[in-house]
């Protein structure tokens, strides 16, 4: 009886409300083939559709028909054929890295993620292994254990996969040998012990012709185990699903009027219901949940993996990358946390460099900002290492640029996994799984949060500001000096401070070396820190203003982000953004400090232009170039702005 198609898609709307009624009910098991190249993995899942009945027969008979053609084998049918000629199909799949298929018998429905693609198996099976209850690992029993089949059950089991079906494949290769099966599976155990939870059966097949696989193989009578897709059938997975620790993260922000804000997402784990109280984060406001809407409909609940559009009783503020959850049961908010990452790219991992992470809804720049050790993937210990190359595993601490909400992978795999992506390329580098530990230790405050205490209120001076502006016959203003560091702010600043002093302007200058020294001495360089540096001078900048002070500030403040929110702070009305654009060849020949030197010689990380980025703001009040001008006329050029923007008087 055929009863699905092998790519899961019934072709009209009779066939799919059939197959969806048929099937729906049945419990569901997700599943990866994983091994070295040439272990069968295309042969296997074909063996698996054809035996199972769950292809077309058109689609059957082009298969038969090629393998008489190009058949690369002595048998009739050559499943792989089968696989490979689903390929155009699977690129239209789900995802670029993974494509799903979907078959059933009459005890369960079964996803397969396929992961396409010789030369980046290990990325490929990282990104689909996040979903899967079940890995089938492929050993050829004519090599036995070799290190790529050790990697795929390491990821597989980081990746909170429990179950493994060790599947010792071209048995005919080895005339069926008992002895070479029980060799390769004591081999397995002895390297899996190692693995954390992991339950492993072990099953001799052969793909090509069908040896346990589906049907009970009558050339091992020696093995009584039963067959892949028996096993298949009946393996316990418990649902795998979170449904306690409620996650939605907000992919985006429906506004089509003023009177309707809707919040679309995924929900990523627990059950969200109408009315339930709800936390947003990271602002920490609370509100009601007023709807829940699907695609065909209102709906009172609902749970992973529905896609909804929320909306709130309140006017609250949320963004995408917010996440919304219940009020006593929080994911971590943090910048600063560790994880095990498999890195996938060719270039190796660069320490201090600076990368964006995705993690839910959210894409932020981050910085891995250390390297503990690297797994040694035959004995699974820990080793030193001084970066990772492309298959390596390590675990590492990242610096998130701004505050992100998520849980620990051993928690909630949706929460818990992030991808890491290179900033020029877009590439995805690295798939990480975040730790369980203290993650919040060195998180700072937002900017944008409420104040922690409550029960505090503002006074109001008697001195309002006109009166400081009379008094001192300027208003006040944060001239915010940006670039590269020898870029030339210091020198400008003091310049300016000296010549608006001379011209009887009460201002003063907030400069990086200087702050560093007192109220930011607890803050280096990572990303992090340098958004605290910003944030906290900001609050000075502002202070100073709201005394009147013209105030010059001197700092590298390298992400756009970061002098956006100064902008805010400070009152966009007060704040002037001024680029020293000078190009880093031109301040590393200057190189004031040394530092460029010591930066190129490893002595210096994450220095910003060699190993930590910086971006360039797009549209700055003011522009000097200090390799083309001197200093007396970039003072003059600022001082020209100020007299024609008012705030001092010509
Ligand atoms: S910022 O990036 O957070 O804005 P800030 O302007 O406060 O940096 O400090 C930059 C100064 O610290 C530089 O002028 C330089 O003297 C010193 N410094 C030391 N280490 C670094 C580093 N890794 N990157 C940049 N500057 C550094």
């Amino acid at each position: 009886m055929i009863t699905g198609s092998a790519t899961g898609l019934p072709t009209n709307e009779a066939e799919v409300i059939a197959y969806l009624k048929r099937h729906g009910e049945k419990d569901m098991l997700r599943f990866l083939t994983a091994g070295s190249v040439d272990d069968g993995k295309s042969t296997l899942i074909g063996r698996l559709l054809y035996d199972s009945k769950m292809i077309y027969e058109d689609q059957l008979a082009a298969v038969i028909e090629d393998s008489t053609v190009h058949g690369t084998t002595d048998t009739d049918f050559d499943p792989a054929l089968l696989t490979d000629g689903l390929k155009a199909e699977r690129e239209q799949g789900i995802t670029i890295d993974v494509a799903y298929r979907y078959f059933s018998t009459d005890k369960r429905n079964f996803i397969i993620a396929d992961t396409p693609g010789h030369e980046q198996y290990t990325r490929n099976m990282a990104t689909g292994a996040s979903t899967c209850d079940l890995a089938v690992i492929l050993i050829d029993a004519r090599h036995g254990i070799l290190e790529q089949t050790r990697r795929h059950s390491f990821i597989a089991s980081l990746l909170g996969i429990r179950h493994l079906a060790v599947c010792v494949n071209k048995m005919d290769l080895v005339d069926y040998s008992q002895e070479v099966f029980e060799r390769i599976c004591l081999d397995y155990e002895g390297f899996a012990a190692k693995l954390e939870d992991v339950d492993m059966h072990f099953i001799p097949i052969s793909a090509l012709r069908g040896d346990n696989v589906v049907d009970q193989s009558e050339n091992m009578p020696w093995f009584q185990g039963g067959s892949l897709l028996y096993y298949l059938e009946r393996v316990p997975v418990s649902t795998d699903r979170n449904l306690i620790d409620m996650r939605f993260p907000v992919q985006y922000v429906l506004r089509p009027d003023l009177n309707y804000r809707g919040y679309c997402g995924t929900v990523a784990s627990g059950i969200l219901r109408k009315g339930n109280d709800v936390t947003i984060l990271p602002s920490e406001r609370t509100s009601r949940v007023a709807s829940i809407t699907t695609f065909s409909g209102e709906v009172e609940e609902a749970f992973p993996p529905m896609a909804v559009t929320v909306t709130l009783e309140d006017e609250v503020d949320v963004s995408r990358g917010d996440m919304i959850v219940h009020p006593n049961n929080q994911p971590h908010v943090a910048q600063d946390f560790e994880a095990v990452v498999v890195w996938m790219n060719d270039e190796p991992l660069k320490l201090n460099g600076s990368y964006l992470v995705k993690s839910t809804t959210n894409l932020v720049p981050a910085t891995v900002t250390d390297l503990k050790y690297r797994f040694d993937i035959n004995s699974l210990h820990r080793v030193d290492a001084e970066t990772l190359h492309a298959n390596e595993i390590g675990r590492v601490s990242l610096s998130t640029h701004r505050q992100i909400c998520f849980d620990a992978y051993s928690r909630n795999r949706s929460t818990g996994c992030l991808i890491i992506v290179d900033r020029n390329t877009n590439a995805t580098v690295g798939a990480g799984m975040i730790l369980d530990r203290e993650a919040a230790a060195t998180s700072h405050v937002d900017a944008a949060a409420e104040p922690k205490s409550t029960h505090i209120r503002r006074e109001v001076s008697g001195v309002s500001a006109d009166d400081r502006v009379a008094l001192l016959k300027q208003k006040p203003a944060t001239l915010w000096l940006t670039g590269l560091s020898g870029s030339g702010k210091s020198t400008i600043a003091r310049d300016l401070e000296q010549a608006l002093h001379e011209r009887g302007q009460a201002c003063f200058i907030l400069d990086g070396d200087n702050i560093r020294h007192g109220l930011n001495r607890d803050l280096g360089f990572s990303a992090a820190d340098r958004t605290e540096n910003i944030r906290r001078v900001s609050e000075v900048a502002a202070l100073l203003n709201d005394a009147g002070l013209i105030v010059i500030t001197s700092f590298i403040s390298p992400y756009r982000e970061d002098r956006a929110k100064a902008r805010e702070i400070i009152g966009p009305d007060r704040f002037v953004e001024i680029h020293v654009d000078t190009p880093i060849e031109v301040c590393e020949t200057r190189d004031p400090k040394g530092l460029y030197k010591k930066a190129r010689a490893g002595e210096i990380a994450q220095f910003t232009g060699i190993d930590a980025p910086y971006d360039p703001p797009e549209t700055p009040e003011l522009t000097l170039k200090t390799a083309e001008t001197p200093v007396d006329q970039s003072t003059t050029q600022i001082i020209a702005y100020l007299e024609e923007k008012s705030i001092l008087a010509d």
